[in-house]
């Protein structure tokens, strides 16, 4: 089973909300966030297929755990991301347990369908074997269908890449692309975007960090790809260089209102995912509040080019940290 195997047929949404409307067991384990769960859900199409899915998803490199109490948190936020209208997890092999931790933890809460799964192969040292290294993302999350698979800050492209098409052609991998995070990798991205059918590419951009937005992710505009971006927030740990240390205690504008916002989380999120060419945000996502606003973040209104402009002029005269 995968995401779109009855998810996007929007068999699975219609079904729990006729559940939910004759007040079936589907028992929520997590509050609505406020008025925004009333608010119509944002979804975006993944552009080679059509498909569209939740703009807000969460990303877990801090999923490493093992204790008992990390687990059972864990589980509670991945639980609440499909109970909330979200559906996009992004892992990679090299963040510890990760992959492990999401393969135990989805097959507790069940509903793999529900979920759209996102991984990566290595970084750094030799590849010896693509096709082991391919099968690895598969036993670690024990699933039969990954709904996207990338290629790690592009190591071992060339080398990786056939084997990603012959996954993707047998249909065990639904969607594949490449990820980066910094600015120094751009130029090689944008040439592999020119070389390879990607479906995605993974990126990073934020309100305070817009690099992304001045080639590559208008390079995948005109090739058809779908972007998610990643470290929405600046990065985890970043402490007094995070974006929210730009504007702690700062109350919020009053345009925020009019794309229903109220967090700075929900306002960077929504200032990601308005930009024409953006599919999907993955902000790291370990504590069950964060999750809710960050949810809360993919439903409503989002700004428009004008208020994009607002925004940009109004962080851009905030004072450093
Ligand atoms: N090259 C690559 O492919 C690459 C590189 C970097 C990252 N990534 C992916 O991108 C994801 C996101 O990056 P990241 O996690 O490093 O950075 P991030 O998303 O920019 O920031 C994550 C931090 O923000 C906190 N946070 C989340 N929601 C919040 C909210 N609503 N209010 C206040 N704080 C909030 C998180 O706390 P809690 O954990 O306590 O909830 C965490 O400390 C990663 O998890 C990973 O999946 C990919």
């Amino acid at each position: 089973m995968t995401y779109a195997a009855a998810s996007l047929s929007r068999r699975s949404y219609l079904k729990l909300g006729a559940a939910a409307a004759a007040g079936a067991a589907i028992a929520p384990l997590v509050p609505a966030f406020g008025q925004s769960a009333t608010l119509p859900r944002i979804t975006k199409p993944i552009p080679s297929s059509g498909e569209r899915i939740p703009c807000i998803g969460i990303g877990t490199n801090a999923y490493n755990v093992t204790a008992p109490e990390d687990m059972a948190r864990l589980q509670q936020v991945l639980a609440g991301l499909a109970e909330q209208g979200g559906a996009v997890i992004d892992t990679a092999r090299v963040y510890g347990r990760s992959e492990e931790v999401i393969g135990e933890l989805l097959q507790k809460i069940g509903g793999r369908d529900r979920y759209f799964i996102s991984t990566k192969s290595s970084i750094g040292g030799p590849i010896a074997d693509p096709a082991r290294e391919v099968q690895t993302a598969f036993d670690r999350l024990k699933v039969d269908t990954i709904d996207l698979l990338l290629i790690h800050n592009l190591h071992a492209l060339d080398q990786l890449m056939p084997e990603f098409i012959r996954a993707k052609e047998q249909g065990r991998v639904r969607y594949i692309g490449m990820s980066t995070s910094v600015d120094g990798q751009y130029e090689a991205q944008m040439a592999g975007m020119r070389r390879y059918p990607l479906d995605f590419i993974q990126v990073d951009y934020s309100i305070s960090n817009r690099g992304a937005a001045e080639a590559v992710i208008p390079l995948a505009q005109e090739r058809k790809m779908a972007v998610m971006i990643n470290v929405p927030f600046g990065g985890r740990g970043q402490g007094s260089a995070s974006t929210f240390a730009r504007v702690a205690n700062r109350p919020l504008p009053d345009w925020a209102k009019d794309i229903d916002a109220t967090s700075w989380a929900q306002v960077c999120l929504k200032y990601i995912v308005s930009h024409p060419g953006v599919t999907v945000a993955i902000p790291g996502t370990t504590q069950m509040d964060h999750l809710l606003d960050n949810q809360a973040a993919g439903r409503g209104r989002l700004p428009d080019a004008a208020l994009r402009r607002e925004i940009e002029t109004y962080w851009d005269a905030l004072p450093a940290a």
